[in-house]
């Protein structure tokens, strides 16, 4: 697919994600990003973990500014928008219901087609996010390591609206396992970007911890999570202050291990697929131990390699509306009464 595609006026989208616990909303005139407004929500820090309830009440108290805001960074009025893309799925259904509802409130009003879009899709086609003109794209098809608090998928995207899983987890997600094991050494909910800060300061050879073994392009995180938490608690019984003393090494042992996991199965399936260009995507994609050996990895093998700008890595309405674009041009619209799906694959 040509994604230089146009139409023949300047065609607005305004996206709304509210998968999770980040209410966002932006706008795009194609692929070229005019404002990503994101409300995170605080509230879930004490609990060590996103608490649904509380995140579909902050959703609906921010939703209505985030929109308002969105317009305004962008200087365009609602009576221009060509259309309204939302986040259909995977995600929590109350968090979900929250931003759908107000997509096809908004959209009816409006008189606006709307757009349904996968929140796995979407992080992957946040690498096609222009904000700036010298920005490169990945060339189709490419394969993309998608990993974020939910996914680790290895996909080969053949074009925008046409991806195909070709391993994935078969238990806890990558970013799972850096929050979880964060949590046992008491450090705050997200723990990655925590663990990725202390690793810089660790030794990345100081503990072994447990690899899997699985054929195929699939990955598991939950052995690994076991012996963290296994090394540690024989640890805390010889001296209690373990935890404390080594949390740097701790961290970088954990860091390059899920790091190790990660690339080992992207290369076999890049050398299968015989991709010239490797894309990564998703929440965890800001950590900088997996962007420095993914960049090593594409350098090694005369691949291109594309990662999205930190803040495209996180949950954003950015990507939501690049991946509307996609769909508007195949005039590839949905109707008032698609339900939202809290699981839905690529
Ligand atoms: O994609 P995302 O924003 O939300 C989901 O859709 O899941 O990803 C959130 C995940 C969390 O697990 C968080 O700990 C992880 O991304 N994360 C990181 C880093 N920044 C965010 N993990 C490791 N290193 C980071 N720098």
């Amino acid at each position: 697919m040509d994604i230089s595609t146009s139409v023949s006026n300047p065609v607005y989208i305004l996206g709304i994600e509210s998968s999770c616990d980040d209410t966002s909303a932006a706008i795009c005139c194609e692929t070229h990003l005019l404002s990503n407004v994101v409300a995170s929500q605080k509230v879930h820090e004490q609990y060590g973990g996103v608490v649904p309830e509380l995140a579909s009440r902050a959703h609906q108290q921010n939703i209505i500014p985030v929109v308002h805001q969105a317009l305004k960074q962008a200087g365009i009025d609602k009576k221009q928008l060509a259309a309204v893309a939302f986040t259909r799925g995977p995600g929590l259904m109350g968090s979900l219901l929250v931003g759908t509802s107000f997509a096809k409130g908004f959209a009816q009003a409006l008189g606006l087609p709307l757009i349904d879009v996968n929140h796995l899709q979407a992080h992957i086609l946040a690498n096609f996010i222009d904000n700036d003109d010298s920005v490169q794209h990945p060339e189709f098809p490419f394969l993309c390591l998608l990993v974020s608090g939910g996914n680790s998928q290895i996909v080969l995207v053949r074009t925008p609206n046409d991806m195909e899983i070709v391993g994935q987890t078969i238990d806890d997600a990558a970013g799972e396992a850096f929050d979880k094991c964060a949590k046992v050494m008491g450090l705050p909910y997200p723990g990655g970007p925590h663990i990725d800060r202390l690793a810089n300061e660790g030794n990345a050879d100081a503990f072994r911890l447990s690899k899997p073994r699985i054929e195929g392009y699939d990955y598991s995180f939950s052995g690994l999570k076991t012996s963290f938490l296994y090394l540690l608690r024989d640890e805390l019984k010889l001296n209690p202050a373990f935890a404390e003393e080594r949390r740097a090494d701790l961290c970088a042992s954990l860091q390059q291990t899920i790091v190790e996991i990660l690339m080992d199965k992207f290369r076999k399936a890049a050398d299968y697929f015989k991709v010239k260009d490797i894309a990564l995507a998703g929440g965890v994609s800001a950590n900088s131990g997996l962007r420095k050996a993914f960049t090593a990895y594409a350098e090694q093998s005369g691949k291109r390699a594309f990662i999205p700008k930190l803040a495209y890595t996180m949950d954003n309405a950015a990507m939501i509306t690049v991946a509307g674009w996609f769909k508007f041009v195949q005039n590839d619209f949905c109707t008032l009464s698609a339900p939202p799906f809290a699981r839905v694959e690529i």
